[in-house]
């Protein structure tokens, strides 16, 4: 395993700074991040995409090594969209061989830092040999109490919104039981809070179909810049900007 995608510290997030106000601003317990602008990266340096794909996993370490530092509990990373198939297929090829590669080195490592990692979207579309390394991953780290780690790969909010309802009309559910928590046990984030802070990075200002119903109440920050140099510097600022909003959910009074 590369040393090099681990967080230096044995467990995260930070015992110390869980539940704490780092720096005197509040910390989101759940954070997921749209990683974005891979692309256009590699292409200021004319370097082939998939060189910015591979650049953006490599920087996958100190991002959460700096949330865990800041006591984020959650973090859910946008790998893959169910609209991502629509690109090139060498692009496509490209990207699933990268993401097994970063499972197959990784998994093991962040085992060990106790981080438990849950997949929301589609398993089925995948070649069975990716299926099994992330089922594999699930398993292996399904007891572990530090970081949650959601990666969000083949998936889509309204992909996810259409399983929940097959599946609750399936299971036969009368329309009196269906409630806001019920329905939240049959999505793919059914182990995670809502995201409190949602990052998009590269300066695009849309979901493309990432937690739309989580994100009800979720606060946005869209940065500048591309997920390759999305930086501990970065992560930071978007804390900081979280933690002087202040949040109603509907109500006149200031809330959490
Ligand atoms: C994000 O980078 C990674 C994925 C969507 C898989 P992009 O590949 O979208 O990069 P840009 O937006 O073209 O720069
Ligand atoms: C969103 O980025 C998906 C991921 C980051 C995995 P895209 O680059 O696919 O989104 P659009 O096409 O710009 O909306
Ligand atoms: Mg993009």
């Amino acid at each position: 395993m590369s040393e090099a995608l681990l967080p230096s510290q044995p467990f995260f997030p930070s015992p110390e700074a869980v539940g704490q106000q780092t720096n005197g601003y509040k910390v989101p317990n759940h954070v997921a991040i749209i990683m974005d602008g891979n692309g256009r990266w590699a292409g200021q340096r004319g370097l082939p995409r998939l060189e910015g794909h591979r650049a953006g996993t490599q920087n996958l370490h100190r991002v959460l090594e700096a949330l865990g530092r800041h006591g984020v509990r959650h973090v859910t990373l946008y790998a893959f969209s169910t609209e991502n198939w629509s690109r090139p297929p060498e692009e496509v090829r490209g990207l699933l061989s990268i993401l097994q590669g970063v499972i197959e080195s990784e998994v093991r490592a962040l085992h060990a830092k106790n981080v438990r990692i849950l997949h929301l979207g589609r398993l089925d579309r995948f070649p069975k040999r990716l299926q099994r390394e992330i089922r594999r991953a699930l398993e292996l780290t399904r007891n572990n109490t530090g970081m949650t780690l959601g990666v969000a790969f083949d998936y889509g909010g309204r992909d996810e919104i259409l399983e929940a309802v097959k599946a609750i009309v399936r299971d036969g559910l009368a329309p009196e039981r269906i409630d806001e928590t019920v329905f939240g046990r049959y999505l793919y984030t059914r182990e995670l809070p809502d995201p409190d802070l949602i990052i998009r990075t590269a300066g695009e200002q849309r979901l493309s179909n990432f937690l739309i119903w989580q994100s009800a109440y979720s606060e946005f920050y869209c940065s500048p810049c591309p997920w390759p140099d999305f930086d501990e510097v970065e992560v930071e600022r978007a804390l900081r900007s979280f933690g002087e909003r202040t949040r109603r959910f509907g109500a006149l009074i200031p809330i959490g």
